[in-house]
């Protein structure tokens, strides 16, 4: 049978496996999906093993998205410029492609909320893994202007640079926004992990049209929870469908079939409850 995984450190609570078994099932293709731990000092060793075992693609979790970036053989484009690989296939020379599915997950979300992009003003908050590899693909359905806010303003700055030559990106510290109208809040940052609260004004949050967490848990975010404080108008969106998003571009990727996202989200919904 046709074998794939997902690695990282941990691995227990990831998500990945059932939604590809039922992705897998939504398409009638026999296959195996295993959650692979690696340690910490040995992922290319593991994901190596997993590779001459016969697989033929992987999904990289935390913390080893950077170091895959490292590992691969070939990347796309998307993964060059977000600096980091989710999800790795073995090309039929034996060589790896490396891939970066997460941008597209989101942006796939968005489309499904019916959030326009094409000329829209963004506001992305936080600097890190999560907001660089949502940047490209964003600009590339045609946003207007990515606004990039950061609590360490220089991290926000360098990562602005660095997509200035793909569209209109700009950047701030979290207490420095300028204040203009953005359609869409992204937050990128992890301060939904801890319940965080972003010291941003609220006259932004009032005007924006969609506030999207990349967290997701049960109940609202901090940070949607905020969003809806300020503008009770506001949709509220979090990440549990960019999560089943990337893993549906990831399918795509590795067996040229995209499967549906919408019964895989409602399932992963009633399991979350
Ligand atoms: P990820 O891969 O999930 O993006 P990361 O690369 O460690 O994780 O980046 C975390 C991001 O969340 C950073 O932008 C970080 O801000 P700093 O660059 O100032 O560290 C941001 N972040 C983390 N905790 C935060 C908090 N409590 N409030 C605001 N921003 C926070």
């Amino acid at each position: 049978m046709d074998k794939y995984a997902v690695v990282g450190n941990p691995i227990k609570h990831s998500k990945s496996p059932i939604i590809h078994t039922l992705f897998a099932q939504q398409l009638g293709d026999a296959l195996t999906y295993e959650p692979i731990l690696a340690p910490i000092e040995a992922f290319e060793k593991t994901l190596h093993a997993f590779f001459v075992s016969g697989g033929l693609g992987v999904n990289v979790t935390l913390p080893f998205k950077e170091e895959a970036y490292q590992c691969v053989d070939v990347l796309t484009e998307r993964a060059k410029l977000a600096g980091a690989v989710n999800t790795i296939k073995q090309l039929s020379d034996g060589s790896l492609l490396g891939d970066n599915t997460d941008g597209a997950g989101l942006v796939a979300d968005l489309r499904r909320h019916g959030v326009k992009l094409q000329n829209s003003t963004i506001l992305l908050l936080g600097a890190g893994g999560a907001a660089r590899g949502a940047i490209y693909p964003l600009l590339k359905e045609g946003v207007s202007t990515v606004h990039i806010a950061n609590r360490t303003a220089q991290k926000a700055d360098h990562l602005a640079l660095h997509f200035r030559a793909y569209g209109s990106v700009t950047s701030s510290g979290l207490n420095e926004i300028p204040d203009v109208h953005y359609d869409v809040i992204i937050n990128a940052s992890s301060s939904s992990v801890t319940g965080d609260a972003l010291p941003i004004d609220s006259r932004i949050i009032e005007q924006a049209s969609c506030a999207y967490d990349m967290f997701y848990q049960n109940e609202l975010t901090s940070f949607l929870l905020r969003a809806r404080e300020c503008n009770d108008q506001i949709r509220c969106v979090d990440g549990l469908g960019m999560l089943v998003g990337q893993a549906a571009e990831a399918y795509l990727l590795w067996r040229d079939k995209l499967p549906e996202v919408e019964p895989v989200l409602e399932r992963m919904k009633l399991e979350m409850r």
